[in-house]
């Protein structure tokens, strides 16, 4: 402006216009160079500040990674090995570590896990180390499977369920495909916790007066003999020490060097049968995932034994339906409820398909293929009527249990890759045997072929309801997965239908009360009272029906990451 108006009062008529032109040229030019300039320093600075750059949404808070485990404590040591440069399958073995003693209940590295990784070029394997049936095995074993689905302690202290544990031998094949940091690093920060001791958190205390006739007490005692509770200090020593030698001499010591031989001696001492061999045999089992459409997504999950044939049927079924709001009228929602209750019915009725495919026939395995297939969901939503419902006989569905004891990590790394991890010892604290020269609880797995199979055989790996999966479209990733046995299908199912179909944010649709049908083909409906007043009302010994599902999961939706963590577990997730 102060240019123009200077050059104007100067030279002739003709020059001066010519001048003009020159001065409104140069001037253009001049904005122009002043905008882009702006926008570089914006430009810049944005990618400089995205620590925090537009990722205000409460909702979606971060902007490059992020880890929901079922603990706030872990999901931050994940978090924590991401930004030491730790790929996804790193920070996941670091949370699962951390979970086995801050929910010691849930998981550990007595028991078996299934991963599924999605690389950062978008490719996807699977890593199943569950536990296996030792060889030593009594073949009437499955005779002795409860008569009803009662949670009953003397029945689940049984050292006949404990099977071969696969934990370790799972990190170290995801480390050895995947791995950045060192295997030793994946360990520490987990040993000092356990070394230094931390308060006993809510979620782990509330099991702490139910193993008090069990060797798991051991872990518990104050110095006057008596439980410690929720907020008390707690420190697994034993077990740090265990932690620091598989860190230091690998997974072979847990598999055939000195924590293998205390661990059998351990077992067999306490009336197991497991021996040096079933652990020195153990593989683990890497291959590739199986994959359903879902919208603009593609959803990838574990093959049998998984429990993700399940949950993609449930998903197949209720997609036909086409619902792309949230139900709202009354009848809208009664019809909606029924359809997938219905559903569910049918879901139960089919998991006889699934079981370990190294112990099945092919035409087995197809039969759980078939029930990924789309074709497949469309005949069996022929057969819903919207009127009403069946008698239980005519969904098939046989007896099974419900347990308790399994935790759930999903990550999602600045690279794009992701880990959904889903660990397990079954029941709480698993078969309730410490191994006490190594602090290792001990799984019982094997109790999940109950009302599932028959017969099995040494080596074969139990029928599973774990369905870790991460789903991706052209700019989405959406890593989830769940615990809590039977409902983790219908509670990962229900979340993504909220968020993926009706619209609710991933918060909103892991709040969502959960519906769930038992193996009588009872509907279950998770009460809206509080967990915490729930659980209140059972510490003054109502008798309470249990919902114990949870998911956590992480999403990259454009620029912003949300992560969450099941409240119903207290978790909470981290990331940056
Ligand atoms: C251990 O093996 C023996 C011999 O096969 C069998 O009789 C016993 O029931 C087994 N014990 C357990 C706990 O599985
Ligand atoms: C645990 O068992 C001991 C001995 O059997 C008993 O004295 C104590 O009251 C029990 N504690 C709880 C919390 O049940
Ligand atoms: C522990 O065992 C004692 C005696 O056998 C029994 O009275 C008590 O109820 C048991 N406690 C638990 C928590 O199971
Ligand atoms: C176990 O360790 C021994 C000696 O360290 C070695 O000879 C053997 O091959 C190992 N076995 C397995 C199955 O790794
Ligand atoms: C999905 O699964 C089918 C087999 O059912 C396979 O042929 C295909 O390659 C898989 N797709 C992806 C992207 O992995
Ligand atoms: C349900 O939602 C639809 C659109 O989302 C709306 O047209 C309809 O009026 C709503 N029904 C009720 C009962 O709120
Ligand atoms: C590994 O898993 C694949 C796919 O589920 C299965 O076909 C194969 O039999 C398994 N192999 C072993 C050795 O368990
Ligand atoms: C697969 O099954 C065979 C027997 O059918 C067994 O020898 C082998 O160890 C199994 N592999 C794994 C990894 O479980």
């Amino acid at each position: 402006m102060f240019a123009y108006q200077d050059f104007e009062g100067a030279n002739t008529s003709r020059s001066r216009h010519r001048n003009v032109i020159l001065v409104r040229v140069l001037v253009c030019v001049l904005v122009g160079l002043a905008g882009l300039g702006v926008g570089v320093v914006i430009w810049y600075y944005k990618g400089k500040n995205d620590d925090n750059p537009s990722c205000k949404d409460p909702d979606r808070p971060f902007s490059k990674a992020a880890v929901a485990a079922d603990s706030e404590k872990c999901s931050e040591i994940g978090r924590d090995i991401l930004q030491k440069g730790g790929s996804a399958v790193d920070a996941a073995i670091a949370a699962l570590l951390c979970t086995s003693i801050i929910n010691p209940q849930s998981a550990g590295i007595g028991g078996g896990v299934i991963f599924t990784v999605m690389d950062s070029s978008g490719k996807v394997k699977i890593i199943n180390s569950r536990e296996t049936v030792p060889r030593n095995v009594n073949s009437d074993l499955l005779k002795s499977c409860p008569k009803t689905t009662e949670w009953s302690m003397e029945w689940t202290q049984e050292r006949s369920w404990i099977g071969v544990p696969g934990e370790i031998r799972g990190y170290e094949a995801a480390h050895r495909l995947y791995g950045k940091l060192k295997w030793a690093e994946l360990f520490k920060p987990t040993i000092k916790l356990a070394r230094e001791g931390f308060p006993i958190p809510y979620y782990q205390g509330q099991h702490i007066p139910r193993i008090n006739n069990t060797s798991i007490r051991e872990l518990y005692l104050d110095k006057n003999g008596n439980l410690l509770k929720t907020g008390d200090t707690v420190k697994f020593e034993k077990l740090a020490d265990t932690l620091e030698t598989i860190a230091n001499e690998g997974p072979d010591a847990f598999y055939n060097g000195t924590i293998a031989k205390d661990l059998i001696s351990d077992i067999q001492k306490a009336g197991g049968n497991l021996t040096l061999q079933d652990l020195a045999s153990y593989q683990a089992n890497v291959t590739d995932a199986w994959n359903i459409t879902l919208g603009d997504y593609r959803m990838y999950f574990p093959p049998p034994p998984s429990g993700g044939a399940i949950l993609s049927l449930i998903l197949n079924i209720m997609k036909g339906y086409k619902m792309n709001s949230e139900p709202n009228a009354t009848d809208e929602k009664i019809l909606f409820y029924h359809r997938y209750i219905e559903a569910l019915k049918i879901a139960n009725g089919l998991k006889k398909h699934i079981s370990d495919p190294n112990f099945s026939s092919d035409e087995f395995t197809q039969m759980a293929k078939n029930l990924t297939e789309d074709s497949f969901a469309d005949n069996i939503r022929n057969l819903i009527s919207s009127e009403k419902t069946h008698d239980p006989q005519y969904y098939g569905d046989t007896l099974h249990l419900d347990s308790i004891g399994t935790t759930h990590v999903s990550v999602l790394a600045e690279d794009g890759s992701a880990v959904s991890v889903t660990s397990s010892i079954n029941d709480e604290f698993g078969s309730k045997i410490l191994s006490p020269s190594t602090g290792i609880i001990l799984n019982n797995q094997l109790s999940d072929f109950c009302g599932r199979a028959n017969s099995f055989s040494p080596g074969e790996r139990p029928p599973s309801n774990m369905a870790p999966s991460v789903l991706k479209s052209q700019s989405k990733t959406l890593v989830i997965g769940g615990s809590g046995a039977e409902m983790i299908p219908p509670a990962v199912a229900s979340v993504l239908m909220n968020h993926l179909w009706f619209g609710k944010s991933l918060k909103e649709a892991i709040d969502t009360p959960v519906v769930h049908v038992d193996s009588q083909s009872e509907v279950k409906l998770e009460p809206k009272l509080e967990k915490d007043v729930v659980d209140g009302l059972e510490a003054k010994g109502h008798k309470i029906a249990k919902f114990y599902n949870t998911v956590n999961a992480v999403e990259k939706a454009g620029s912003c990451i949300s992560a969450w963590s099941d409240e119903r577990k207290k978790g909470k997730a981290a990331g940056y």
